[in-house]
């Protein structure tokens, strides 16, 4: 049987790079996104069109995967939130709006796919920040960032607890200052590297990892 995943965030970026690499190694990719795209016509990917941070997107998920065996589930999507974001006014509404898509949407993706990790005795990867960690951060600002990337860091913490007795894992990874729409192309690292990194970290991770905030090459993170 295939080994299968389901990713968020598919798109692009590291989500699409990610979605391809495991396909091309013949995993069974279950590619979340919000827009229907190319990606429905690589071998090996489903494509299933959702905006997550809709309730009714996440009851979806549970019915559609409830008889599937995951043994992966990638929380990528993520956004950056607005451009002002440093000391000083900050678009309330635009702050909620990133802490939904980054801290609370892997939440509920993970609860409501809960019964097929635990068919698979999968591990739940959640592409958070290093920006998120509170002993890393010397130089301030960026809040709405900082913030809900802290926020998914704790969701992960809790869910490796709460999922462990079901023999599922929960692991917060970051994945480098990468050159993406995100990171803008002053970052050091490609796409290729981060993707490939990541996967040889992830393809390490056992329960007793669970729990833990990794950078990419799978050393531990102050939280
Ligand atoms: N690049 C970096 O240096 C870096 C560093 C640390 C952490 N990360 C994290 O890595 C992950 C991937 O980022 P990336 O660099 O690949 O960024 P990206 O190129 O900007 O891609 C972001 C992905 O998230 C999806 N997304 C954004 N807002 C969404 C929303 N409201 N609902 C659903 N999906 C949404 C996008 O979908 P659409 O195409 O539909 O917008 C896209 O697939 C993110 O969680 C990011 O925070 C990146």
């Amino acid at each position: 049987m295939p080994r299968c995943l389901l990713i968020t965030g598919a798109s692009r970026g590291l989500g699409r790079a990610l979605t391809e690499a495991y396909a091309a190694e013949g995993w069974r990719v279950h590619a979340i996104a919000r827009h229907a795209h190319d990606l429905g016509t690589v071998p090996n990917v489903w494509v299933h069109e959702m905006e997550l941070t809709d309730r009714k997107s996440i009851a979806t998920l549970r019915t559609r995967f409830a008889e599937e065996r995951l043994e992966l589930v990638i929380n990528n999507a993520g956004t950056w939130g607005p451009k002002a974001q440093d000391l000083g006014p900050i678009d309330a509404e635009a702050w909620i709006d990133a802490f939904r898509v980054n801290a609370m949407v892997p939440y509920y993706v993970a609860e409501a796919l809960a019964d097929p990790l635990a068919r698979g005795r999968g591990t739940v990867v959640t592409i958070t920040s290093r920006m998120g960690s509170i002993g890393d951060n010397g130089s301030g600002g960026d809040y709405v960032y900082r913030s809900s990337k802290a926020a998914a860091n704790m969701v992960v913490r809790s869910l490796a607890r709460d999922l462990a007795p079901r023999g599922i894992g929960a692991v917060a990874l970051h994945p480098g200052w990468v050159r993406t729409e995100m990171g803008g192309p002053e970052a050091p690292l490609s796409i290729q590297e981060s993707v490939d990194m990541m996967r040889r970290t992830i393809a390490g991770l056992t329960l007793k990892d669970s729990g833990k905030f990794l950078n990419l090459d799978g050393n531990a993170l102050p939280w």
